[in-house]
């Protein structure tokens, strides 16, 4: 063989070598790739949610993304989408529902439009006088029984965090009951903040969180109620000019996931992320009264609007027209579970 073509047969082998070579490679790579695309690739919960970071909710939302990656070391990842950047409230429960989120925590009023009224026992008007007792409801038996109500609608609730007492806000004067009176007020879609609202002659109108803001500047409502957490954030002082410290409700949230999503996780890493959520539900309950207490303070010192603390003797004043609220809604939400909360604090709408 002369030299020539021994160089060409080694030429023609290295090709057919290079070709081999290049087709390993790319079947390799698709290997590695599909292999991503499922055992390997962290599972991803996208939290969604409607208030701004700096919040109780927000806050613990992002704990529980830093607690929850630390624990399964990287085998989770979350994905906190705040401020309604996702979906706003009646869609974000149906995009659980959906499995395109993995992970909300709507206020406790948020529930009645799924059909689960229940819930709207938490929006009872005066219901609860501080935190420790709202606790022996949310960290007790019926607050079990309640999450619990939730699990036919293919949801599974792992935790309820706390946001705190409403105060109730308005461009018009809200010093007295007869105040209010015919007053357009934004509410949660809560058959029990209607009735509320009613019982105080205000026209409710029930509209999503994200359009609060611009409903009361533009004047489409002259006000609302909210913990001033949100309602600081919000900037929702700034226009409004009276914040009543009414402490006359309570805001909460239920943090919940889809059950498949959760159902399919690997059990090592459920364990993990309950773990996350117990450290993140003492987080978010911890510093739910201090960030509360803080807005109010920063609503005070903005001097945008006027901050009214009721007297002993006003605040009887709206209790007397709103505690008969309870007795109205018991159709709704269920005289047994009504009771039950009321076993559990001591409340006795017969004793103002
Ligand atoms: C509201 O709609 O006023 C609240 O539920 C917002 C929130 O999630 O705290």
């Amino acid at each position: 063989m002369s030299s020539h073509s021994t160089h060409e047969s080694v030429r023609r082998v290295c090709s057919g070598c290079r070709l081999l070579a290049f087709l390993l490679a790319v079947s390799l790579l698709a290997a590695c790739d599909s292999g991503r695309g499922t055992s390997t690739a962290p599972p991803v919960i996208r939290f969604s949610h409607v208030v701004a970071n700096d919040t109780p909710k927000g806050k613990a939302a992002e704990f529980f993304k830093k607690r929850a990656e630390e624990l399964t070391k990287g085998r989770v990842k979350v994905e906190v989408y705040p401020n309604s950047t996702l979906y706003k409230d009646k869609e974000e429960l149906e995009a659980l529902q959906l499995g395109a989120v993995q992970m909300l925590a709507p206020s406790l009023a948020k529930f009645g439009p799924l059909g689960v009224r229940e819930f709207e026992v938490f929006d009872l008007p005066y219901l609860f006088d501080s935190y420790g007792e709202l606790h022996k409801v949310t960290q007790g038996p019926v607050g079990r029984q309640l999450l619990a109500k939730l699990e036919p609608k293919g949801i599974k609730g792992l935790a309820y965090w706390d946001n705190g007492f409403k105060v109730f806000s308005s461009n018009q004067p809200i010093r007295t009951v007869e105040d209010f009176a015919g007053q357009r007020m934004r509410i949660q879609p809560s058959k029990v903040l209607e009735a509320q609202m009613r019982a105080l002659g205000v026209l409710p109108q029930v509209m999503a969180f994200s359009e609060v803001y611009q409903a009361l500047q533009a004047g489409v409502v002259d006000g609302t109620e909210n913990p001033p957490s949100n309602l600081y954030t919000q900037n929702m002082h700034e226009v409004q000019k009276y914040v009543r410290v009414s402490n006359h409700g309570y805001l909460g949230y239920a943090v919940i996931t889809n059950d498949k999503f959760w159902d399919a996780l690997p059990a090592e890493v459920r364990g993990q992320l309950e773990q996350a959520m117990r450290e993140s539900t003492d987080y978010a309950n911890q510093i739910a009264k201090e960030e509360n207490d803080a807005a109010l303070e920063g609503v005070r010192k903005s001097g945008k609007s006027t901050v009214y603390v009721p007297t002993g003797e006003e605040r009887l004043a709206f209790k007397k027209v709103l505690v008969p609220v309870h007795k109205t809604m018991e159709s709704r939400i269920g005289k047994e579970t009504i009771e039950k909360v009321y076993k559990e604090t001591g409340f006795d709408p017969s004793k103002l």
